[in-house]
């Protein structure tokens, strides 16, 4: 038997959060030591509610830490609810969890569990990075000790979703993003150049298994999810994408994507381009490339495995 390769989310849950909880407590490949939360799509009480939520619906157990209020700078404030409701699970109704939040608080946790397992550990990031920067801050060596961060984030070499050239998880604490693409802690950058290829469609969520327990509640958060992504357009002819799944499926199999590696810096103050990933194209600057950016995905591949897992037709099934 092979072992699972051991990895920590964090997440601000957010509808594809919670497919990606789902389908990262569903591998047979990884094994999620813990879960922690942030603000973004929620605040932080919401986000860790729902988060607490998704995983007694997997029926899988794992500790989840609550993790940062606000970004390193500033306050959060809300954005996200036109795509991802304002229970950040599309409006569906959310049974009240019967868990609670472990005692550590995110970054002590992060810290704990890296220093347990040094050089071990696969970080997936599908959030604001403010947790992990807050953790490197604190103590810059773990940099060396966490294997790789995944990091559901940027925009490389197409525009962003939240500004012309922000992608919503650098945009929402582009400081925290500069403190861990500064680090010198291995990077895949998962951004929207790959994100936006993988989608699914109506008539996958329509015929999604109803025995599943999380069914009812994802069949309502999806159907909320493509609405928002597909303005306008008629039931039936809808698709929205897969951000957060896929930065799981690359951590699970990184062959999925094809990668370059390249300088990427973050702008935190331009007033039209703060948050912007922005890419040394030409390698002008001699930089040493810091992280390993997603160009192109494996789509049909991942969505098969993905629907297989999670319980939606694969295709046109
Ligand atoms: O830009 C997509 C990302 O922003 C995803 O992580 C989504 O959940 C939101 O946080
Ligand atoms: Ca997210």
């Amino acid at each position: 038997m092979t072992t699972k390769r051991p990895v920590i989310l964090d997440v601000d849950t957010g509808i594809d959060d919670a497919l990606a909880i789902l389908y990262a407590l569903l591998s047979p490949r990884l094994q999620v030591l813990g879960i922690t939360t942030c603000f973004g799509n929620g605040d932080v009480e919401n986000t860790t509610r729902n988060t607490l939520a998704m995983v007694e619906m997997s029926r899988v157990s794992v500790p989840v830490f609550r993790g940062a209020a606000d970004p390193l700078v500033g306050k959060w404030a809300p954005q996200a609810e036109a795509f991802h409701g304002g229970n950040g699970l599309g409006n569906a109704p959310i049974e009240e969890p019967h868990t609670s939040p472990e005692h550590l608080s995110a970054t002590e946790y992060l810290r704990a569990a890296i220093l347990e397992h040094p050089g071990e550990i696969t970080l997936i990031t599908l959030a604001r990075l403010t947790n992990l920067a807050i953790a490197l801050k604190n103590d810059p060596s773990l940099a060396q000790k966490i294997r790789r961060v995944v990091v559901m984030g940027g925009a490389a070499f197409v525009g962003g979703n939240v500004t012309p050239v922000a992608e919503a998880n650098i945009w929402g604490d582009p400081d925290a993003a500069w403190v861990v693409f500064h680090s010198g802690v291995p990077i895949t950058m998962v951004g929207l150049d790959v994100t936006m290829q993988v989608n699914i469609s109506d008539a996958q969520v329509q015929k999604m298994d109803p025995d599943r327990p999380y069914a009812p509640v994802m069949k309502q958060a999806l159907d909320f999810y493509l609405s928002a992504y597909n303005p306008g357009a008629i039931s039936g002819a809808r698709q929205a994408p897969l951000h957060d799944p896929l930065a799981v499926a690359v951590a699970e199999d990184p062959t999925l994507c094809t990668t370059s590696d390249l300088s990427i810096d973050i702008e935190r103050e331009g007033t039209i381009t703060r948050g912007m990933t922005v890419v040394d194209q030409r390698g002008w600057l001699d930089l040493t490339p810091n992280a390993a950016v997603c160009r192109s995905v494996d789509a049909p591949r991942f969505l098969r495995d993905f629907c297989q897992r999670l319980g939606f037709p694969i295709g046109s099934d």
